[in-house]
């Protein structure tokens, strides 16, 4: 069997107590977008066959520039090609302006959109790498070409990337896997030479010198968000984009030392991109990684080439969700058994198989542990439990269905129950709670960027909106979703678009955020988009997969 499989929506997860408001809802996810590509067998039925047969990168690429009509700085929304009307009936003032906006912050290769800045700060003294087209941050902007038709930015974006990675990437005298993606490029004009040149960064220009692990999974899901919205199989199916793929899995999938089916990672390969102790297994990676796996299998051509890969993958999603549906799981009752765990248990009849020493349990956790809801805590390795908890690995946990329906659902609750403390009056905590003082210090090396409450430390991102908002859809809690981005629409324009806030509430405009920042205003979009039409979640969310339902079920049935 060829080809991309099983793109089709099915229904969310089950509820109780639907209103007609969530029913409609769930109606429309139902409802076949543009795209329905049922013709693939999913990943249910393909394990069930598996199991019967049992520095330097300045190296550029430049070229003739067209320089058509658009020229650096003076482009604007109008200007813009295809700039259809966005889909509003009557669009919000914000709306508008996030547009032109996200317009503004175009760049082009050859008079081709290819991406968008990471920000357009008017009053930037100190730009840094905010004019670089970040894979991370394009992925909101992605979604909202997508979901306004205008695809052929994501298809651009997605091709120059796959470019990149085909360089010769190294950091001193090593080279880096050839799979690795860029954490971000920049394209440099020269209107004498009339060239465009592109420069990367795939870590060895980064503060720390950290591979950005999540590029290439982003790169895959959409890849897939873009597969699924237009109905385009050609783009996934090329040659081009099957290799850029497979080159991605073998990183990824390779053998080594590994006990655990999670991927070990280094401090500051995330969207997190400074020491903050996410070192180990960050659960903002593993759920990017089951989310691109799993896409993957969609995309995936079953060729002699791409054979090897889904069976790889196949194996490695049911042990990932096993093991993070498992160990990552934390709520009332399995904080209770951590609580009275024994230590130094020896053989596989322990319980406490990480070795966990209960002192290590921090005391926010007793007082911020709801007794209804829980969460995926930030990393698991051994004698060593993150308790923090990270939105985006959660978001997307609940959108990968990572998590199982009750997880999800458990998720949703804790951000009811603990809504002062995650979202406050600025939508969203990265992470929660903030370290500080001797723990500060020794964790984030003295970094005066993050601070206790600001930052990756505790600031609160304008761009987890758009995750919140799908995973809101999709467990079928709108009215939550539309609650925080009223919170958003009281200051997001009015402060500028800011990178992050500060503050225990997220009440302070961030010390050192960016104004103007493209993924602050797209993901406000995407969230809007979203809630108008929540089909388009379907974009970014995967169903349950049968045969991946875990033999125990955590939430409900845990004993120690
Ligand atoms: C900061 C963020 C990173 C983001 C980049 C560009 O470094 O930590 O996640 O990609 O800015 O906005």
């Amino acid at each position: 069997m060829d080809g991309v499989r099983d793109l089709g929506m099915r229904k969310v997860g089950s509820h109780s107590s639907l209103d007609t408001e969530v029913f409609d809802i769930i109606r429309r996810l139902d409802k076949p977008r543009t795209l329905n590509m049922d013709r693939h067998r999913s990943l249910d039925e393909q394990s069930l066959i598996e199991h019967s047969v049992v520095g330097n990168v300045k190296a550029v690429d430049s070229c003739e520039s067209i320089y058509s009509t658009v020229e650096m700085g003076t482009r604007s929304g109008f200007q813009t090609p295809a700039a259809s009307t966005p889909r509003f009936s009557e669009p919000h003032p914000m709306v508008v302006d996030a547009w032109e906006a996200l317009r503004r912050s175009l760049v082009y290769f050859r008079g081709q959109p290819v991406g968008t800045v990471a920000a357009v700060n008017y009053q930037s003294e100190e730009v840094l790498n905010y004019d670089q087209v970040f894979v991370r941050d394009f992925v909101p902007s992605a979604m909202a070409f997508l979901m306004n038709g205008e695809s052929y930015v994501v298809k651009n974006f997605l091709l120059k990337t796959l470019q990149l990675q085909s360089w010769e990437k190294k950091i001193d005298r090593f080279k880096l896997g050839e799979g690795a993606m860029p954490a971000s490029f920049k394209v440099l004009h020269d209107p004498n030479r009339k060239t465009d040149t592109v420069v990367a960064d795939f870590g060895e220009s980064a503060i720390g010198r950290v591979a950005p692990v999540d590029s290439g999974f982003w790169w895959i899901i959409l890849l897939r968000a873009y597969t699924k919205s237009t109905g385009d199989i050609s783009l996934a199916e090329s040659p081009d984009c099957q290799k850029g793929m497979r080159l991605i899995l073998s990183l990824c999938l390779s053998e080594g030392f590994d006990t655990f089916p999670t991927l070990l990672c280094a401090d500051g390969c995330s969207m997190i991109d400074r020491r903050m102790g996410i070192y180990g297994y960050p659960i903002e990676i593993q759920a990017l990684f089951f989310m691109a796996l799993r896409c993957a299998f969609e995309l995936v051509k079953h060729d002699t080439e791409g054979k090897e890969f889904i069976e790889r993958i196949v194996k490695r999603v049911h042990a990932l969700s096993y093991h993070i549906r498992t160990y990552f799981w934390l709520d009332f009752q399995q904080l209770n058994c951590i609580y009275r765990y024994k230590t130094e248990e020896y053989s596989n009849t322990a319980v406490n198989k990480f070795n966990v020493i209960p002192d290590s349990i921090p005391d926010w956790l007793f007082d911020f542990m709801p007794t209804r809801g829980g969460y995926f805590i930030g990393n698991v390795s051994p004698a060593r439990m993150d308790f923090r908890w990270f939105a985006l690995g959660n978001f997307f946990a609940i959108l990968s269905s990572l998590s199982t329906p009750e997880q999800s659902t458990a998720v949703m609750d804790l951000i009811e129950e603990r809504w002062e403390d995650l979202v406050g009056e600025m939508p969203l905590k990265i992470a929660y709670p903030a370290i500080e003082s001797h723990e500060w210090r020794i964790v984030t090396g003295c970094d005066p960027k993050n601070t206790r409450w600001s930052y990756h430390n505790g600031g609160s991102w304008p761009v987890l909106l758009w995750m919140l908002t799908a995973a809101c859809i999709k467990t079928g809690r709108p009215q939550v979703a539309r609650k925080a981005i009223e919170l958003a629409e009281r200051r997001l324009l009015k402060d500028g678009w800011p990178e992050y806030y500060d503050g225990k509430l997220g009440q302070f405009v961030g010390k050192q955020a960016r104004k103007f920042q493209t993924w602050s205003l797209a993901g406000y979009l995407v969230s809007k988009m979203m809630l108008e039409d929540p089909s388009h979640v379907g974009m970014i969310s995967l169903e349950e997969d049968k045969a991946m339902k875990p033999a125990l079920k955590r939430s409900a049935s845990w004993s120690c």
